[in-house]
């Protein structure tokens, strides 16, 4: 099934509470939340607090991407604010088979995200362990960048790899995804797709039910 995962980055932090609403009620059923550190990505965003208080207000699936070092110390903290989906980046884990198991102990969907650069081999000894994989399609730590080319052909080369094993592993891609790029990642076979600029600027329900359109065509 296709979904949209709307990134919450790109919304006005100022009517948040809003912001999601109107994306969830347009037919949103994810939230992306994008946390960085400073250290993994350039950036700060925010933390398990915001969670926390949007968690109050949504029924919505809350995947909640990592952008940080040593996640491990902070998934439980995460569970308990409301996280359904977790994502850490390979790039990240040293022990990335504990974190994995770390998160599904926490009671999370356990997902791992490589970089544009990072080869799939990365997943060859976890794909089994995993509910999805989260293919960035930027290099993380900013919304509003521009779709990276070479994504498309790793894509399908991670379908081709999940329905070889005989599994229907979920894959997210993020970063860049617009209207205009939409269909080329979902032939790619990407099937949750991450939207923040695209959504969260000018008209989010309008924006979000074009995207519901194509999604499920
Ligand atoms: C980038 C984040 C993305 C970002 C996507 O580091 O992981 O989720 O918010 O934003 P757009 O859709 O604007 O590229
Ligand atoms: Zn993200």
């Amino acid at each position: 099934m296709n979904k949209l995962a709307p990134s919450i980055l790109a919304a006005n932090f100022a009517a948040l509470g809003e912001d999601i609403r109107k994306a969830e009620e347009a037919g949103a059923e994810y939230l992306h939340i994008d946390v960085m550190d400073g250290h993994f990505v350039p950036s700060l965003s925010f933390g398990m607090p915001i969670m926390e208080s949007i968690r109050k207000n949504s029924v919505m699936v809350f995947d909640v991407h990592l952008m940080i070092d040593n996640p491990d110390q902070y998934i439980k903290a995460f569970a308990e604010a409301g996280a359904d989906i977790i994502t850490v980046h390979a790039e990240a884990c040293t022990h990335l088979n504990r974190t994995v198991a770390a998160i599904k102990e926490a009671g999370a969907k356990a997902c791992v995200a490589l970089n544009p650069a990072t080869p799939l081999t990365e997943l060859e000894y976890i794909l089994e362990d995993l509910d999805m994989v989260l293919l960035m399609t930027v290099n993380p730590g900013f919304g509003g960048q521009k779709y990276i080319e070479s994504c498309t052909r790793k894509i399908q080369e991670l379908r081709k790899m999940i329905t070889d094993r005989g599994l229907e592993t979920d894959i997210e891609v993020d970063g860049g995804i617009k209207l205009n790029n939409l269909q080329k990642v979902l032939d790619a076979g990407a099937n949750i797709i991450v939207a923040g600029s695209a959504v969260f600027a000018g008209d989010i329900s309008k924006n979000v039910r074009d995207f519901m359109k194509v999604l499920t065509e």
